[in-house]
C-alpha cells in the first residue's frame, strides 16, 4: 500500500493545561481537581496541594510557552491541540465575571500560535473542574454545573472565537463513569456513588456539551464543534457467542456518548439498562431539546485495545487507560501494561466511522516509556527508536482507514512535549518528540532537548505521510 493521506491534513501534538502550565497559583488561578492529586487517579487526594505534586509546576509552560510553540512549528505542527484551565477563567468556578488575566495568558498563546501558522484545536474542559465546584456541588452530581459550563464555554467562544475554529467540549467524556473525581470533579468517593448518581452526572455533561455545541454556533461562524471519547475496541477473549455479547455490553458501555452526540437522543440499548436496574433519570423537555445539537465531528484518544469475556471465571484485570480490561493474549504492552495494537486504531476509525458518518479527528496517541538522556555527537538527546516505530505502525493503520473510505481531518500525537502522567503523576512516563529535563521527585532544569523522533515526526509531517514505513 502506498501512505496517502489527504491535502490539509492536520497534523500536530497535543497536551492539557493541568500537565504542562504548571503556575497552578498564579494570576488568580483557583485550584483545580488536579492540584490536590499528586499520586494520579489511583492515589488520594489531599487536602491542599502539597510540594510532591508535579503538577503544580508541570514542564513550566505558562511561561516557556513561546520557546515550547517554536518547536512545534519546527516540526512542522499545524494544529496543536491545548486544554484551557477553567480555574483560570473562573477561579471558583460559579462566579459570574471572569479572571481577566487568566483570559490574558490563552490571548499570548494563541498568538504565538498565529504567529507561527498552527491551528488551535481547543479542549473546554480537560480533567481540570474547579476544585470549589468539586467541594460545593460535588461536581457533575449537581444540574447546576450545566450552568457554570455554560457560562465558561460562552466566555471562551465570546473572547477567542474569532481566532479558534476547532473545539472540544470534555476530554474522553466517557470516563466520568470510572474516573469521577478526575473527569467529573464528583468529591464523593467512587464506592459510595451509586450508578443513578452516575448516570445523572453523565447526563448533565452530555447536554452542557451540547449546549455549548448550540452556543458555539450562535457566537462563531464556521465554529467546528466535536465531543471528544475514549476510544478502546474490545475483542471477544474466546469465539464463544457470550465472550461476543460481554464485548457488546462493553462497547455499548463507551458507545452511547458518541450516539447521543452525533445522534440527539438516548440508544434504545442505554434505555434498557436504566430501566433494568430501576433508574429513572432526571431529563427535562428542555434537556431533550438541548441534546438535538449534535456534533460537527468525532474526536478521540487511542492508546490501545482490550479483550472481553461473558466467563467470570476467565475474567482477569489488565492495566490500561482509565478502564482497564481483561489482557489480550496476542498483544504486546508497554512498560505500563498499556497493550499495543495498531491495527486496533483501524478497526476504530472504521467503527466510528460507520456508525456516526461524521468526520473524525485522532486528539491522542503515543507511547508512554521511560526516556533515556544521552549525548550523541556532543548533542544531547533521545534514541527514542520504540517511539519511532509506535508512531509508525499506527499512522500506517490511520493511511489504511482513510484508504477504507473513512473521513480523518487530522492528527494529534498525545503529549508531544513530555508532560505529567494524569493516570500516575509521573514525568518518567514521557510521550514526547521533546524531552523536559525534569524528574519524578521534582529535580531537573526543565531544559528541553529534542528527541530522535523529533527529526522524524518533522519528515512524517513534511512528507504528508510519505516517509512512512509500511
Ligand atoms: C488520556 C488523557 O486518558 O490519556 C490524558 O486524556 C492522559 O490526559 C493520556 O495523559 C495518557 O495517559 P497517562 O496516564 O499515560 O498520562
Amino acid at each position: 500500500m502506498t501512505v496517502r493521506f489527504p491535502d490539509g491534513f492536520l497534523w500536530g501534538g497535543a497536551t492539557a493545561a493541568n500537565q504542562v502550565e504548571g503556575a497552578y497559583d498564579e494570576d488568580g488561578k483557583g485550584l483545580s481537581v488536579q492540584d490536590v492529586m499528586p499520586r494520579g487517579i489511583s492515589g488520594p487526594r489531599t487536602d491542599a496541594p502539597t510540594p510532591d505534586n508535579l503538577k503544580l509546576v508541570g514542564i513550566d509552560h505558562y511561561h516557556r510557552y513561546a520557546e515550547d510553540i517554536a518547536l512545534f512549528a519546527e516540526m512542522g505542527f499545524t494544529v496543536y491541540r491545548f486544554s484551557i484551565a477553567w480555574s483560570r477563567i473562573f477561579p471558583n468556578g460559579d462566579e459570574t465575571e471572569p479572571n481577566e488575566a487568566g483570559l490574558a495568558f490563552y490571548d499570548r498563546l494563541l498568538d504565538e500560535l498565529e504567529r507561527r501558522g498552527i491551528e488551535p484545536l481547543v479542549t473546554i474542559s480537560h480533567y481540570e473542574t474547579p476544585l470549589h465546584l468539586a467541594e460545593t456541588y460535588d461536581g457533575w452530581t449537581d444540574r447546576r454545573m450545566i450552568g457554570f459550563y455554560e457560562r465558561y464555554a460562552r466566555t471562551l467562544f465570546e473572547r477567542y472565537g474569532s481566532r479558534v475554529k476547532y473545539w472540544l467540549t470534555f476530554n474522553e467524556i466517557n470516563s466520568l463513569v470510572h474516573a469521577p473525581f478526575m473527569s467529573g470533579g464528583i468529591n464523593t468517593p467512587k464506592e459510595q456513588l451509586s450508578d443513578a448518581q452516575l448516570y445523572q452526572a453523565m447526563h448533565h455533561e452530555l447536554v452542557a456539551s451540547a449546549r455549548a455545541t448550540r452556543i458555539a454556533r450562535e457566537v462563531i461562524p464556521g465554529v467546528q464543534i466535536g465531543c471528544m471519547v475514549l476510544s478502546m475496541p474490545v475483542y471477544p477473549l474466546t469465539p464463544s457467542p457470550q465472550d461476543a455479547l460481554a464485548v457488546m455490553a462493553t462497547d455499548h458501555g463507551n458507545l452511547v456518548y458518541g450516539d447521543v452526540h452525533t445522534r440527539g437522543r438516548y440508544p434504545g440499548y442505554f434505555l434498557r439498562s436504566l430501566r433494568e436496574k430501576g433508574i429513572e433519570l432526571d431529563i427535562t423537555d428542555a434537556d431533550r431539546d438541548d441534546l438535538g445539537n449534535t456534533v460537527d465531528f468525532v474526536s478521540f484518544s487511542y492508546y490501545m485495545s482490550i479483550a472481553e469475556t461473558g466467563d467470570p471465571e476467565r475474567r482477569t484485570a489488565g492495566e490500561g487507560n482509565i478502564m482497564g480490561g481483561v489482557p489480550n493474549p496476542t498483544l504486546p504492552a508497554s512498560e505500563w501494561g498499556w497493550q499495543i495494537d495498531p491495527i486496533g486504531l483501524r478497526l476504530v476509525l472504521n467503527q466510528f466511522w460507520d456508525r456516526w458518518q461524521k468526520p473524525l479527528f485522532i486528539v491522542e496517541n503515543g507511547l508512554g516509556a521511560k526516556d533515556v538522556l544521552v549525548e550523541v555527537d556532543g548533542v544531547k538527546t533521545v534514541v527514542d527508536d520504540y517511539r519511532i516505530a509506535y508512531m509508525n505502525d499506527h499512522l500506517v493503520q490511520v493511511a489504511e482507514a482513510i484508504a477504507d473510505g473513512v473521513e480523518v481531518l487530522g492528527y494529534t500525537s498525545w503529549g508531544c512535549i513530555d508532560i505529567v502522567s494524569a493516570s500516575t503523576a509521573q514525568l518518567s512516563k514521557r510521550y514526547g518528540f521533546i524531552y523536559v529535563d525534569r524528574n519524578d521527585d521534582g529535580t531537573g532544569s526543565l531544559e528541553r532537548y529534542r528527541k530522535k523522533s523529533f527529526g522524524w515526526y518533522r519528515d512524517v509531517i513534511a512528507s504528508n505521510g510519505g516517509v512512512l514505513t509500511v
